[in-house]
């Protein structure tokens, strides 16, 4: 399975087969996960709580089919890298294992959003990948155990199993981590993440080599023991509708990541300077009376968590900024079946 064809969609009809699609959301984390304590099967070190999204989703689906010798990885438009094809594969065979099942599928995926590049593109496929795997090869499975099975693929698509604002909860083995909803997206519908797209490229060093070089920073140990009292915060700030609570922590947590990945051996840096002037721009805007906080996943881009009152100075303030490329989004549900395919 090395070479990954690209072909146009619809593909014909002859590759047409029994199929599921599933979407699922983004997610964006306010406590992140970052480094395991179990790299192959994706067992994180720590606890993680983020806002599923619902604009930036993907579309998965899945084919069985049974005269096939291999599974197949079609590329869709926004469609993760080579990393994530290969790794698409991998992940079908973690699903074809716990059904019992043997037959090879083709598998599409779209996304709505740039891949690779801080906007978590591995949770929102990894997650519609799951579901519309576990629906295509017969296995019943509620939101937990699909949140087990999509952490396998990339943990934070754990997260994206559920709606709303969700806990990932790191155990000590695959059967004790899984994710559970901390509030519905009905929650807090007024919450924004205003994603300020400094850069589509995909980033060099991916979040899965990322999770292994942590524990290679000084800093990873005081990360990890210094987070219980903040998880416990941003679910109170969460359920408080608490965003000044919330801003303050979410802002320390991402500096937090960076810090351990900047001083990870070899450093990982994932700013460009668009990034670290738009952190400098959040703080002063707040002196102007703009609720917003900042955070980054692993990549340069800046998500901007407001409120809907505030999106627009946030998007008029970037715009002076010269930043004119941005995603509106809002919390969003779980993953939902599909009657449309991708082929
Ligand atoms: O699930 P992964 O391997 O793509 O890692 C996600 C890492 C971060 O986005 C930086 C943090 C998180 O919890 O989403």
């Amino acid at each position: 399975m090395g070479n990954w064809p690209t072909i146009p969609f619809p593909l014909p009809p002859t590759m047409r087969h029994m199929k599921t699609t599933a979407r699922a959301g983004s997610n964006i984390a306010f406590i992140k996960y970052w480094g395991n304590l179990i790299d192959d099967i994706r067992v994180p070190r720590n606890n993680s709580v983020a806002m599923t999204l619902s604009h930036c989703h993907t579309v998965s689906t899945v084919g069985l089919d049974a005269g096939l010798q291999s599974d197949e990885v079609f590329q869709g438009e926004g469609m993760m890298g080579d990393e994530e094809r290969r790794r698409a594969s991998q992940h079908l065979e973690n699903i074809r294992r716990a059904a019992g099942r043997n037959e090879y599928a083709r598998i599409a995926t779209k996304s709505s959003f740039p891949a690779g590049c801080g906007i978590a593109s591995s949770a929102s496929a990894f997650a519609a990948i799951t579901a519309a795997a576990c629906k295509a090869y017969g296995l019943e499975t509620d939101s937990t155990e699909m949140s087990k099975l999509a952490r396998l693929g990339s943990a934070s698509a754990s997260r994206s199993c559920f709606g709303g604002f969700v806990e990932l909860l790191a155990g000590r083995s695959h059967e004790d981590t899984y994710s559970v909803q901390v509030a519905p997206e009905r929650h807090w519908p007024e919450l924004r993440d205003v994603i300020a797209v400094v850069s589509r490229e995909r980033k060099s060093v991916s979040s899965s080599v990322g999770h292994v070089m942590a524990k290679t920073s000084p800093l990873y140990e005081a990360r990890i023991s210094s987070l219980p009292p903040e998880i416990s915060r941003v679910k109170a700030a969460i359920l408080d509708k608490d965003l000044t609570a919330l801003g303050e922590i979410l802002e320390r947590e991402a500096l937090c990541l960076h810090a351990i990945a900047m001083t990870s051996r070899p450093p990982i840096l994932y700013w460009v300077q668009e990034t670290i002037a738009i952190l400098h721009a959040v703080r002063s805007w707040r002196e102007e009376g703009v609720h917003a906080y900042f955070t980054i996943d692993a990549g340069p881009n800046v998500h901007i968590i407001t409120t809907s009152d505030c999106v627009r100075p946030v998007l008029s303030r970037l715009d002076a900024l010269g930043v004119s490329d941005t995603i509106v989004d809002e919390p969003g549900g779980g993953p939902v079946f599909l009657d449309e395919h991708l082929f």
